[in-house]
This record gives C-alpha cells, sequence and structure tokens, in this order.
C-alpha cells in the first residue's frame, strides 16, 4: 500500500507515517501564512529565531508527540532530548534557513526525523513556500511529493558542491574556505543555499552531488541524510561517522567514490581531526 507521498504503508509498532507527513504538511502551511513574525537572535547577530521558529516548533512537538505515544522530541529550539531517551525520537527543525525566511527567500525547510533505538528510521524535510515533500522510511526508497527519486550519477568534476562557512561559529570559517578553494578547481562549482536539509534533499533527488559542512547540528541534517541515504547517496564525518547526538561535520556524496575524493579534500584541512573536538 502506498500513500499520497509515497512511502509504502506503515508496518505493525511504527507509527502511521500518512499521518505524520499530513503534519508536516500543515505545518508548512502555518509557516508560509505567517506573515505577523517577530525575529530575535540567539547567541550571535547572525543566529536567528523568529516567533514562527517557535511556534512551529510547538505545533510539531505536540503533533508528532500525539502521533507516537511514549515518543521523545529532540526540537532546535529547546527541546533537548536525547537518543537514549526513548526507543522512538523526533528530531526537528522547525525551520531550517531562518535567514532565508526571515529575509522572504522562499528557500527552507521543515526537517523531521524519526529514530528507533539511537538509529535514523524515518525522514521528511517540506519546502514550506513550494509545499515539496522528501520523505523515506529506511530500507523503503526515497520519494519527492509521492515520486521516488535518486541521486545523479555525475562524476567528480562534474559535480556541484553546497556548503557554508559556520556563520554561527566564525573561528570555524578558515578551514571551510580553504576546503572551498581546494574542490573549486577539481569540481563544476559551489552553492552556499543556506538550509541544510533542502540542501541535502536536493542532492537525493539529483540536483547537487557533493556537501560538505564543519559543524551542522542532529536537526539540520538527520531527516535530509536519511532521505539521501535511501536515494542512493552517502555520508561520513571526519575521523569516524557522522553523530546524531551532538554538533557534527557532515560530508555527503551521490556516490561512495565521490565521497573518497571529497574526504580526501577535506583532509588536506583537518587531517581526520575536529577543530572542536579534543
Ligand atoms: C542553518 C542552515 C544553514 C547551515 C547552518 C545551519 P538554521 O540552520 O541549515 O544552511 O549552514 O549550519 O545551522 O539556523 O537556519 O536552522
Ligand atoms: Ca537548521
Ligand atoms: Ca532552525
Amino acid at each position: 500500500m502506498m500513500n499520497s507521498d509515497g512511502i509504502p504503508g506503515s508496518m505493525p509498532n511504527e507509527p502511521d507515517f500518512v499521518s505524520i507527513e499530513r503534519i508536516v504538511r500543515e505545518s508548512g502551511r502555518r509557516v508560509r501564512g505567517n506573515h505577523a513574525f517577530t525575529v530575535s537572535t540567539k547567541g550571535s547577530v547572525e543566529n536567528l529565531v523568529t516567533s514562527a521558529d517557535l511556534e512551529n516548533e510547538r505545533f510539531l512537538r505536540s503533533e508528532l508527540t500525539a502521533a507516537l505515544p511514549g515518543s521523545a522530541f529532540m526540537g532546535e529550539e529547546g527541546d533537548e532530548a536525547s537518543l537514549s531517551d526513548s526507543e522512538w525520537v523526533w528530531i526537528v527543525d522547525p525551520i531550517d534557513g531562518t535567514t532565508n525566511f526571515s529575509r522572504g527567500i522562499p528557500m527552507c525547510a521543515v526537517s523531521v526525523a524519526l529514530f528507533r533505538n539511537a538509529e535514523p528510521y524515518a525522514g521528511f524535510v517540506l519546502n514550506p513556500f513550494m509545499d515539496v515533500m522528501y520523505s523515506a522510511v529506511r530500507g523503503r526508497g526515497a520519494f519527492k511529493d509521492g515520486n521516488p527519486i535518486h541521486v545523479s550519477d555525475r562524476d567528480f568534476k562534474s559535480s556541484l558542491l553546497s556548503t557554508a562557512y559556520c556563520c554561527y561559529e566564525k573561528s570555524l570559517a578558515e578551514g571551510c574556505f580553504r576546503v572551498s578553494e581546494i574542490l573549486y578547481p577539481r569540481i563544476n562549482d559551489i552553492r552556499r543555499i543556506g538550509t541544510a536539509a533542502l540542501e541535502l534533499s536536493l542532492m537525493a533527488e539529483g540536483a547537487g552531488e557533493l556537501y560538505f559542512e564543519i559543524r551542522l547540528s542532529p536537526w539540520d541534517h538527520a531527516a535530509a541524510l536519511t532521505i539521501l541515504a535511501e536515494a542512493g547517496g552517502c555520508y561520513t564525518g571526519i575521523g569516524g561517522d557522522v553523530r546524531f547526538d551532538g554538533p557534527s561535520p557532515v560530508l555527503a556524496a551521490n556516490s561512495e567514490e565521490n565521497l573518497a575524493l571529497l574526504s580526501e579534500a577535506v583532509n588536506e584541512v583537518y587531517r581526520g581531526r575536529v577543530p572542536y573536538r579534543s
């Protein structure tokens, strides 16, 4: 059985994914329709939070935990559950790309991941302005609005890299610029769109091939990496896997071969060490 967004029907003991998709679509409508939001900063002038982020996190927390009784909720704007708090844990970014959202740039995402026993289980990434939904449940493929998606087969020299320069912790920017400098002559081009969840989802449908950020939080990448993996892509960290229990580097690619070449370039700068970990 397939639902409207293409995910095969839910199995016993798992949430009803048709309802989860409805909740994510509804949260997107609320974000899109919120024209009276206020903007504040948290920690630094670059790091914004709007009243729409806070309202949407409240909405998603209440709807998602009601849809899956006993589940825990980790959200960017304050609900700090850990992966061991429950068998099922939601990891949510109510608006990924808040700077874009606050300026009316229609590139942002509602990002909802579901973990089971601390492992990725499902991911939903919605562009609220285009009402486009990327979704995946582990082992069942990746979809965009109900249609199966797959990563591209472009080689390294034809690849498009999405990246960022750690704007909330600019002491880490220099290494990121160096990675771009190394990669630029080896690939097609570079993008900095401003929403990791959406950029990784765009990779899942074949619109880009490489992703690098030195420091992302689980709510930025958890849903989109699940979708990317189901679409045939792959990812890693630096000196180990991507971590879902705290900040982590994220390197992602459309193929193992391109991921190895990306890792090689990143390790020319970082030599296998994460700069903010001892
Ligand atoms: C940010 C966006 C941005 C990425 C940052 C994230 P936010 O999330 O995904 O593209 O470069 O690392 O923190 O703050 O807009 O939710
Ligand atoms: Ca984010
Ligand atoms: Ca956010």
